[in-house]
């Protein structure tokens, strides 16, 4: 280990972190999966989902937005948080309209991932069916906002890497949508189906048009093996 780095533990794993890297950072790094949906590894963290909730040291904190620190000792895999997750991810399902059978994003979503690997069923609460418009006006894009999360990866994409800042939020609580920032539709913006704001959003809210279900069942991302798998098969077996 060198100098600068340190140590803490997760799960009563030993996982080596640099200064500067956040706890999920460090686990990722390390080969221990946190949960996530609003992180992205290219952009900032955001703090939005709260599905990476973990025990820092006995105290409640996100992962993504938490600085690891030496001597930690997290709790990430337990039945209580896979629990809290579990709660968040029936929440946005409930809270949305997904239609997973007919959805272009199906076997490519990391929300649908993460309610498989977290075990989810049937939400705990009754559906909501709130009223959500489809914005097919551009040429090559289109938003539908049934499938939005509001995890602002494309927000913090389109400002950040894109250097358009063509979306915001607008609303609060459950009225809370995500906005062009354009007189109009998607048409007005400045948007390319190219964008780093399209590529990052983690359900099928904004898609590309004319690629759907290109993908086969059985070869799509999360096919084959689950959510956190390829973040897992970094990890180096404990030794003796
Ligand atoms: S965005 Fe994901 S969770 Fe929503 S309908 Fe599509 S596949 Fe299902
Ligand atoms: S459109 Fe996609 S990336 Fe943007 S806030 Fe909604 S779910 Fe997140
Ligand atoms: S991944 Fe940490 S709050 Fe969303």
């Amino acid at each position: 280990m060198s100098a600068r780095r340190f140590s803490l533990r997760v799960d009563g794993i030993p996982v080596e972190a640099a200064p500067g890297q956040s706890i999920l950072q460090a686990c990722d790094a390390a080969g221990v999966y946190i949960p996530r949906l609003c992180d992205h590894p290219d952009l900032p963290p955001a703090g939005h989902c709260r599905v990476c909730i973990c025990l820092v040291d006995g105290r409640r904190a996100c992962a993504c937005t938490t600085p690891a620190a030496a001597g930690q000792v997290v709790l990430n895999d337990t039945p209580e948080l896979q629990d809290e997750r579990r709660a968040m991810v029936e929440l946005l399902f409930i809270e949305g309209n997904h239609y997973c059978h007919f959805c272009e994003r199906s076997g490519d979503c990391e929300l649908q991932a993460l309610g498989y690997r977290l075990g989810m069923s049937v939400p705990r609460w009754p559906y909501l069916w709130p009223r959500r418009e489809l914005d097919g006006s551009h040429p090559d894009v289109f938003i539908d906002h049934d499938r939005c999360i509001l995890c602002s990866r494309c927000i913090r994409a389109s400002r950040l890497e894109d250097g358009k800042s063509l979306f915001g939020f607008e609303g609060r609580g459950i009225r809370m949508r995500l906005k062009v920032e354009a007189e109009g539709h998607l048409d007005a913006t400045a948007l390319a189906a190219a964008d780093q704001a399209v590529r990052v959003c983690p359900v099928g809210c904004i898609g590309v048009k004319r690629t759907a279900f290109r993908v086969p069942r059985g070869m799509r991302r999360y096919d084959q093996t689950p959510i956190g798998a390829d973040i897992e098969a970094r990890r180096e077996p404990l030794k003796d």
